[in-house]
């Protein structure tokens, strides 16, 4: 055996990882399925190709890999993995290492963990992010499962992942399913960041009624200053291209009904099972699944008549636009970084925050200068809300008029702007020291002698002078 690691699954992603780990001088064995894909791969391999040692058959693959072994699989999420699981436990040492890379749900992990702790090999979780390119040239990778696994493989992961400044962008995160976990937020955090992007764009688009072009370098300038990041990057980039077919903006030509494949979903439902409000990122799943309804929208729009569009210009500015994205940006982050603090301690895991910011910093989707700042503010105290720490009180103090602005006009003007919107109404809430729940509890006490709480005495199980009945 020459291998140091082995993959499984040689589609896009896991091929690029191969190449990647290949490219950082480990030997590595891989396999696929079907054995026109592993030669197909290896024919594109190059000079990677001496770096590689590709099998027909699983037999083989695993008597390629140095023991105790690590293998990677990069199949898709849900059964696929189980399968593959099974196939290669009865031919793997108990010591030996299986490592998931895909996008899995974090119970589903969990489980595996469970089941690999009885019945052996090993097992761990990994989130891999940044796309194809991240794969093959350095992606974010959030990792979970036992110390003893991130020991034996953390120095591949890392050497393979992105840097910021020198550091890597791959951390052990916790036990068991942290790692996907952490991937499962790090995409509904995408989701509600690049909603509340097409929400401004939304704006731009029919409120002021500019040109892909124009709202182009509004993206290019922001990329210059504190919303610097990928998301914003890629915007601009989507904006400012024209269809090759037709000339038109590809912006024009894109159909307005957005895929998904379950991750911000996910992300929405832990908030509500820990019950910890995620609910800008559930705005953003609620809007994938309207733009879904294509036909239903068109009815509507019959119906009701379109928004009115054409403002004046001088409606809103662009930078005002900018600054209500800086406040629904930390409040997403706020939530995201919330909901990874409830699952920590609903499951006993590490999940250092502040690394997890750092990691972030580079190689995945979601990568941004904010991140930075991000890190810094929760290295001071992970367990404060986010929007608390002072760096980013400040920044909200001063940019959520903005976002209020941005609200109001497009609940005067009928422009849907359902994340931003949430955004703001969180932002109220965790700012107000009364809130209205006395109504609620004083409901609840009336209809089913619930009981509450008083203001004036200690203790529960007060009830108000109502009648049953
Ligand atoms: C990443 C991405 C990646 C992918 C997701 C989300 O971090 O590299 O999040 O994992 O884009 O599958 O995709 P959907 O938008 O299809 O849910």
């Amino acid at each position: 055996a020459t291998a140091e690691i082995g993959l499984i699954g040689l589609g896009t992603m896991g091929g690029n990882l191969a190449l990647n780990i290949a490219e950082n001088g480990f030997s590595i064995a891989v396999f696929n399925r079907t054995t026109d894909k592993t030669d197909q791969f290896m024919a594109k391999a190059g000079p990677l190709a001496e770096k590689l040692v590709p099998a027909k058959t699983l037999e083989d693959f695993i008597k390629a890999i140095k023991s105790p072994r690590a293998i990677i699989l990069m199949v898709p999420a849900g059964e696929a993995v189980d399968a593959q699981i099974e196939a290669l436990r009865p031919l793997l040492d108990p010591q030996d290492l299986i490592i998931d890379a895909g996008n899995a749900n974090y119970h589903d992990t969990n489980r595996r963990d469970e089941e690999a702790a009885a019945k052996g090999p090993r097992f761990m979780g990994i989130g891999v992010s940044g796309g194809e390119e991240g794969a093959r040239f350095g992606p974010s990778i959030m990792a979970g499962g036992p110390a003893d696994a991130w020991t034996q493989v953390g120095h591949i992961l890392e050497a393979i992942s992105a840097k910021h400044e020198g550091t890597p962008c791959a951390a052990h995160l916790g036990a068991a399913g942290a790692g996907h976990l952490v991937k499962t937020v790090h995409n509904g955090i995408e989701y509600a960041d690049m909603q509340m992007i097409a929400e401004v764009y939304g704006v731009m688009r029919d409120g002021l009624g500019m040109t892909s072009a124009e709202i182009g370098s509004v993206f290019e300038t922001w990329n210059g200053g504190i919303l610097q990041s990928y998301l914003i990057e890629i915007s601009g980039k989507v904006a400012n291209t024209a269809d090759p077919d037709t000339g038109k903006p590809m912006l024009d030509i894109i159909l307005d009904t957005a895929g998904q494949k379950g991750t911000g979903r996910w992300t929405a439902i832990e908030g509500l099972m820990l019950g910890t409000p995620a609910s800008a990122i559930e705005a953003a799943v609620a809007a994938r699944n309207m733009s879904a309804r294509i036909a239903e929208r068109k009815e509507g729009e019959a119906v009701f008549g379109a928004a009115p569009v054409a403002l004046d210009k001088a409606a809103i500015a662009t930078s005002v636009l900018e600054s209500a994205l800086v406040a629904g940006k930390i409040v997403c982050y706020a939530q995201g970084f919330g909901l990874i603090l409830e699952a920590a301690k609903q499951y006993g895991w590490a999940m250092p925050l502040p690394e997890i910011a750092k990691i972030w910093r580079n190689g995945c989707i979601i990568r941004s200068a904010m991140l930075n700042d991000m890190a810094s503010a929760l290295a001071e105290d992970p367990a404060r809300n986010l929007m608390l720490a002072p760096f980013f009180a400040d920044k909200l103090k001063e940019t959520h008029g903005a976002l209020r602005q941005v609200v109001a006009l497009g609940a005067l003007n009928g422009l849907a702007v359902p994340a931003l919107s949430s955004a703001l109404s969180y932002f109220d809430i965790m700012r107000t020291g009364r809130s209205t729940a006395n109504m609620l509890q004083g409901q609840r006490d009336f209809f089913g002698a619930h009981g509450f709480e008083r203001t004036d005495k200690d203790g529960k199980g007060y009830h108000g002078p109502w009648a049953m009945g």
